[in-house]
């Protein structure tokens, strides 16, 4: 099969969220810590009425509407997520319930779990199987999606939560680049969830950043080479292939901030494989930073500032389009990246599209980390894909917003009954959207059930 890739995809929020100016106040932080610091708007949120099984069903029922298919024409289904409610049954085996009315139990695929990178490595498995002599000519579908709560605390305002579907098969309009993918894997303790009795990580944020902002590096290094190579290029200089090769680049955003850092970064790694002779007509102004180390730079602010200013204007062209989701919502891990890719989707004219190839960067922590590409072919399967999108505004706009006290509350109601069994949730039904699925009871054998709005 040729031109393996993403034909549909489609994401699911919350129904409600809390105004990170509010949490600023609410928290007793300075004000502008959120909302300017780390860039955030709003951070979408679900009561007990949602797990990651709820939102998982909501993300698969309405790709399978939205595109057209029937759940006979799957034939693999797999979910990255890292919202852990069973050590044993998997969510896609849950998910395989909407399966049973059109009788279609041959479906290959299971959960994938490495904190944010799951979804990625699911992707990966899905275009694998496709590309493979395993392939019955079905199409897989991935399902990438997080609750991401965090304990009180600093890392409190970077929540949020959401699941993406994404429907893989050939001949797709967001074409997965053959032979562009690089990655990067090590063994960190950055942000880890070691107690199970809890939704809640343990995070070291300092670590978790200089390691996001070194998978980045090794990850951008890997795939120009990559690049190099597969056009036949042999010299040192990056010229041909570095941010330039790029119509937009896509982060994994834990917040936006970090993302325009990060973008701030990738010039930063062209500037160190720019020779030095071209610095002073390529780079005005940062020729004092000739000689960095890459390594030595994780919090250099002359570093970070120079780059930054430096960048603005690239970063608005190719990155700060595929911010919207993640400021609106928050950080939604496994589906992160993605709603990042739909935000760049919705963000100009279908036209304006066509030809671009799209840089991603996935980071997972513990941690896992691939860069990789998607090349947007014209069609009008294009056509389809962007015009399922414009849901996404109406979306974000008939959200409730709810007040600090009610969100802090709904948390500690989250934490009290993680596991409980039995449970019944009492979340109000008004915070979920139209067409949501969400918990009714869990029994006393910890059998979940579930209803759709
Ligand atoms: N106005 C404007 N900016 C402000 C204000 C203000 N009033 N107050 C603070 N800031 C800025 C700070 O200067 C800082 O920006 P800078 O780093 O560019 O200087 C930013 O706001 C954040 O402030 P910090 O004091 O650094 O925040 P803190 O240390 O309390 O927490 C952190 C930030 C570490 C990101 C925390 O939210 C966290 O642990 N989050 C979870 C971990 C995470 O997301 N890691 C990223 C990769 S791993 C993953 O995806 C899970």
């Amino acid at each position: 099969p040729e031109d393996v890739g993403i034909l549909h995809l489609h994401l699911v929020v919350p129904g409600a969220y809390v105004d990170q100016n509010d949490l600023e106040t609410f928290h007793g932080v300075s004000a502008g810590k959120y909302t300017i610091g780390l860039g955030q708007s709003k951070m979408g949120f679900c009561s007990d009425r949602e797990d990651i099984n709820s939102i998982c069903m909501t993300a698969l029922s309405q790709l399978v509407q939205k595109s057209g298919i029937s759940y006979s024409d799957i034939g693999r289904l797999e979910v990255g997520t890292e919202t852990i409610l069973d050590k044993s049954k998997s969510v896609k085996s849950v998910l395989m319930q909407l399966f049973e009315e059109c009788g279609n139990y041959d479906v290959e695929g299971i959960d994938t779990t490495n904190a944010c990178f799951g979804g990625t490595s699911a992707l990966m498995n899905a275009v694998a199987w496709v590309e493979s002599s395993a392939w019955d000519g079905r199409l897989a579908v991935v399902i990438a999606g997080d609750i991401a709560v965090y304990a009180e605390g600093s890392a409190r305002p970077t929540g949020g939560a959401g699941a993406i579907a994404m429907l893989v098969g050939p001949n797709a309009p967001l074409v997965i680049e053959r032979g562009l993918r690089a990655t990067f894997m090590a063994h960190a303790y950055d942000f880890y969830k070691p107690n199970l009795d809890s939704e809640y990580p343990v995070v070291d944020g300092k670590l978790s950043i200089q390691c996001y902002l070194k998978a980045l590096d090794k990850c951008y290094q890997g795939y120009c080479q990559k690049a190099r190579k597969l056009s036949g290029l042999t010299g040192e200089s990056n010229d041909a292939v570095g941010l330039n090769s790029f119509d937009g680049m896509v982060f994994h955003s834990p917040y936006c901030k970090l993302v325009e850092k990060s973008f701030a970064r990738l010039v930063l790694n062209d500037f160190t494989n720019t020779p030095k002779e071209l610095i002073p007509e390529v780079y005005p102004g940062l020729e004092r930073f000739v000689g960095v180390k890459l390594e030595e730079t994780y919090f250099d602010r002359d570093v970070e500032k120079g780059f930054m200013a430096y960048s603005k204007e690239l970063y608005k062209k190719k990155t700060y389009p595929s911010l919207l989701l993640s400021n609106q919502v928050g950080n939604m891990y496994t589906a992160s990246l993605y709603g990042g890719l739909v935000s760049y989707l919705c963000s100009k004219p279908v036209q304006d599209l066509v030809g671009q190839r799209v840089g991603l960067f996935s980071y997972g922590s513990g941690l896992a980390s691939s860069m990789f590409s998607i090349k947007i072919v014209e069609g009008q399967k294009l056509l389809d894909l962007v015009s399922n999108l414009k849901y996404v505004h109406t979306m974000l706009n008939i959200r409730k917003k709810v007040d600090p006290i009610e969100f802090s509350k709904t948390m500690e109601i989250r934490e009290e009954n993680h596991s409980k069994a039995p449970y019944v949730p009492i979340g109000p039904l008004e915070w979920l959207l139209p067409g949501y699925w969400y918990l009714t009871e869990v029994d006393q054998n910890h059998k979940r059930f579930y209803k759709r709005m």
